[in-house]
């Protein structure tokens, strides 16, 4: 197999964001419980990340949990993050051989002491893989990241630390947990939903979306291959005129 010819290698995007979606229906679909459609996304996951590995994408960011999600029932956020210790205990290995750093973004602070341990660990332990980074998005919201990023910005204005006329898109920016990656230039999301779901709100402004109905435990690098091919067909206008850009 590997990766289609059809595929510019010199037109990738360097950061694809995911909305890892519908892992509840496909357990439903097969008659099992939800819990069992997030054992089985860990799969995708891992086969995703080798994909991205083998195109050459260096940026990938999973959203893996939202602050919402807490509101879910409170077994299954427990399992949740029994799944998310277990994986990355497991997984370090392959990140390992496949280059991959790991990172995060979202309130760590709020996981369970364990979750946070682990993650920390793989974190410290990549940290020199260079040809992948994997951002993870935990306990994350768009909204509470940018509110996080107003709330930093205004004690260094009130420390005297700041100019307010000094606030510019680079400055905010770079108060966002998301600091030092590029923009997303492609983001999908799974299982038929049209919606952003509190993630990137800022980070998204001219992402290249793709929709695909396909639940996440099904989703496969081809998949991915599939959703890249679809970006290079895209012409990105930035606001000018497609003559502009040709
Ligand atoms: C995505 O699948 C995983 C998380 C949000 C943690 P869901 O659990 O949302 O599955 P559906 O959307 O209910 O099918
Ligand atoms: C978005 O999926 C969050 C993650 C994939 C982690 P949800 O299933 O929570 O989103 P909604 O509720 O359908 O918008
Ligand atoms: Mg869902």
């Amino acid at each position: 197999m590997g990766i289609p010819a059809t595929i510019d290698l010199n037109n990738l995007p360097q950061h694809v964001a995911i909305i890892m979606d519908g892992n509840g229906r496909w357990a439903k679909e097969k008659g099992k419980l939800r819990v069992f459609g997030h054992q089985n996304g860990v799969l995708a996951v891992r086969d995703t990340v080798e994909g991205a590995v083998e195109l050459g994408i260096p940026y990938l960011t999973l959203y893996a949990f939202s602050t919402e999600n807490w509101n879910r029932p409170k077994h299954e956020v427990n399992a949740l993050m029994e799944l998310l210790v277990s994986t990355i205990t497991k997984e370090t290995k392959t990140l390992m051989e496949n280059g991959v750093r790991l990172n995060t973004i979202g309130d760590l602070n709020s996981l369970p002491k364990s979750c946070d341990r682990q993650l920390r660990e793989a974190m410290e332990k990549t940290k020199d893989n260079k040809r992948c980074t994997l951002t993870l998005a935990l306990s994350y919201s768009s909204r509470w990241e940018i509110t996080e990023a107003v709330k930093s910005i205004a004690a260094s204005v009130k420390a005297g630390d700041l100019n307010p006329e000094e606030i510019n898109e680079n400055l905010f920016a770079d108060r966002l947990n998301t600091a030092g990656l590029p923009d997303p230039e492609l983001m999908i999301r799974t299982s038929g939903e049209l919606r952003i779901s509190n993630f990137l709100l800022w980070q998204l402004a001219y992402t290249e979306l793709f929709f695909t109905p396909k639940l996440w435990p099904d989703f496969r690098r081809t998949d991915l291959f599939d959703a890249v091919l679809d970006y290079q067909k895209r012409e990105r206008r930035f606001g000018m005129t497609s003559e502009q850009v040709k």
